[in-house]
């Protein structure tokens, strides 16, 4: 086969890759209508400028982007497959959990960025339960802050967002791959992926490559029916009853979406009260959101407890 054929293979590939993804992100939408998702992001018929709209609801409740590291149990590893990470744990238990993030990222590059500090206390207390917890950067160091608006990051077209934030999606669960290959070339007999929010998407990814044997997603953002059809793994869906962006309407598709794909044990559980980012952006402050935060780490890792460390 001469290089222009392999050229145009790739290019059709590709192609072929956005019509897919494409599809995704309007089945996504269509069932966003259908179940009355916050479309806060919408362009609005009416011509009131976008800046003084609602936040999408995975921005709300930002966490404390001043907040230092301090007290962290585990170490910044530089270049873990090739990602910057956050470790926890102890490497001899022989199960990692990879935590992926939402939207804000997992910043750990330089000083004085955002450290994700709810997500790294959650990744201590995983590790206390005999894992090995590693929480990848897959915004490369560059994620989102408050003081850049969505809109202008990713294009002023609605429909454009979303696709955006699929391919991202995508391409981090590719680049989640060789961190993957690299804690089983350290030994790792099981690897569990959480995901919350944007990278609940990113671990329903990974869910359909042959090495998790555990997923957990909490308040997903982005994920349909149709992927729940190429899951291979066990996998765990935590709602909010108060989310918007995956309201119960569309966790139940995902639920019912498992009548089709009967190989995968699942298990779908919506917490009272609990709106979008419940589980990893609460507010420290109220007791009754701390408690829900911690009945769904718990949840987490009984789940990965059931199946990653069967005999
Ligand atoms: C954010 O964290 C800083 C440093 O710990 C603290 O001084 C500040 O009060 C926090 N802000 C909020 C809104 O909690
Ligand atoms: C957090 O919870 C406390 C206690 O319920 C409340 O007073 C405070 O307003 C809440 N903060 C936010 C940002 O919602």
């Amino acid at each position: 086969m001469g290089a222009n054929a392999g050229i145009s293979t790739s290019t059709l590939l590709r192609s072929c890759l956005l019509v897919a993804l494409a599809v995704v992100a309007v089945s996504w939408l269509e069932s966003a209508e259908e179940n009355n998702v916050d479309m806060s992001m919408s362009p609005s018929p009416s011509p009131a400028p976008l800046r003084s709209q609602k936040k999408l609801p995975c921005l709300q409740n930002p966490p404390n982007m001043t907040e230092m590291t301090g007290g962290q149990a585990g170490e910044v590893v530089h270049d873990y497959g090739g990602l910057t990470v956050y470790v926890t744990g102890s490497r001899r238990s022989g199960h990692a959990v990879i935590l992926v993030s939402d939207y804000y990222g997992q910043c750990v590059h330089g000083r004085g960025q955002f450290p994700s500090t709810k997500l790294r206390q959650i990744a201590d207390k995983v590790a206390m339960r005999g894992y090995y917890v590693v929480v990848p950067d897959l915004m490369k160091g560059d994620p989102y802050t408050d003081d850049r608006q969505f809109e202008e990051e990713l294009g002023m077209i609605y429909i454009c967002s979303v696709l955006l934030l699929v391919v991202m999606q995508v391409e981090a669960a590719e680049n989640t791959k060789p961190l993957i290959a690299a804690l089983k070339k350290d030994g790792m007999r099981s690897i569990g992926v959480g995901g919350y929010c944007w990278g609940g998407k990113v671990a329903v990814e990974l869910s359909k490559t042959k090495e998790p044997q555990a997923v957990a997603i909490s308040h997903p953002a982005l994920v349909v029916e149709g992927d729940m059809k190429d899951v291979k793994c066990a996998i765990e869906i935590l709602g909010g009853e108060l989310d918007t962006i995956s309201p119960p309407e569309i966790i139940k598709k995902l639920e019912d979406a498992f009548d089709q794909n009967k190989a995968v044990d699942h298990f779908v559980k919506i917490f009272p009260k609990a709106p979008h980012g419940f589980a990893c952006r609460y507010n420290s402050s109220d007791p009754f959101s701390v408690k829900t935060a911690e009945e769904a780490r718990v949840d987490m890792v009984s789940w990965f407890d059931k199946y990653m460390k069967k005999p």
